[in-house]
């Protein structure tokens, strides 16, 4: 295991807030290199926040998010965005932008004056937009499309970025099941044959487990369990985190924990 100096991205001692309502205080946390990290956490414990703040959008009340040994907000704004990319919990597009322009943007932090639009530019992009399925909209304006396919398109423009580290907000939220699961193994293809470390906010815990090779478990701003999935899920920590009970079964197809509910209609019924 690498030491906090050497991880590409961790934080330290954070206090995160809106104005005087601290989310978060005393966090450490630690994204492991070249890992598929999954963050998992009920509503409104601090998932989006964390993610912030690991991005440079939210400045920590206290603390510092370290980025290659560099505290971030040290860094100009297009360094940190040709390390690391977001894909916000919700983007908004400007006013009738087209898909491939939306996709291209994706490329300004490696463009200056002297490196402008190149062919190596069109290839990143199209590649992007084939990666995520939405070729075939290039040419559509971004505001007609559906919750699920601008949630492709704005991930063609995370990927279009190039960046070493991805860090994605609940990415499978409006997407159909297929959609979902080609969007988790794509991002499970960049980090196992590119060594992209990834960071998702994912609600299904069973893609959790099936996916992460890091789970972080959240609960009011904490981090309250972390490590490997078959390590970390158990029957009662999901009930201590989301006050659910539940049966872990291993996954048939992967053998990784599945969380299955208990029946609690069986037993309302009984009372009746
Ligand atoms: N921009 C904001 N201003 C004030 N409070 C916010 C803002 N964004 C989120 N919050 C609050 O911070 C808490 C954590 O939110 P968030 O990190 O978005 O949760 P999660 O992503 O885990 O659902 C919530 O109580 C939410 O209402
Ligand atoms: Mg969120």
């Amino acid at each position: 295991m690498t030491d906090d100096a050497s991880t590409r991205l961790t934080g330290q001692d954070l206090t995160l807030s809106y104005d005087q309502r601290v989310i978060s205080r005393d966090l450490a946390v630690r994204i492991p290199d070249n890992s598929f990290t999954v963050i998992v956490g009920p509503n409104a414990c601090g998932k989006s926040t964390l993610l912030r703040a690991l991005s440079r959008t939210l400045k920590p009340a206290q603390g510092n998010v370290l980025l290659d040994g560099q505290v971030i907000s040290s860094y100009p704004a297009k360094e940190v965005a040709r390390r690391l990319g977001l894909l916000p919990q919700s983007s908004i597009a400007p006013d009738g932008i087209g898909v491939a322009d939306l996709v291209a943007r994706g490329r300004f932090p490696h463009q200056s004056f002297l490196r402008q639009w190149s062919a190596q530019d069109e290839a990143v992009v199209a590649e992007a937009m084939a990666a995520t399925g939405v070729s075939a909209l290039a040419e559509r304006s971004v505001d007609e499309l559906s919750g699920g396919q601008r949630q492709r398109v704005w991930l063609a423009m995370v990927l279009a970025q190039q960046t070493p580290l991805l860090l994605l907000d609940e990415p499978t939220t409006y997407l159909d099941i297929a959609h979902q699961m080609d969007m988790l193994d794509l991002c499970a293809d960049l980090h196992a044959e590119q060594g992209h470390t990834l960071v998702a906010v994912l609600h299904d815990l069973n893609h959790a487990c099936r996916y992460a090779t890091h789970l972080i478990v959240m609960k009011d701003g904490a981090i309250i369990a972390e490590g490997e999935p078959a390590t970390v899920v158990t029957a009662d920590l999901v009930e201590k985190v989301f006050g659910l009970p539940v049966r872990i079964i291993p996954d048939p197809e992967t053998h990784t924990p599945m969380i299955v509910p208990v029946d609690r209609r069986g037993t309302r019924r009984d009372h009746d």
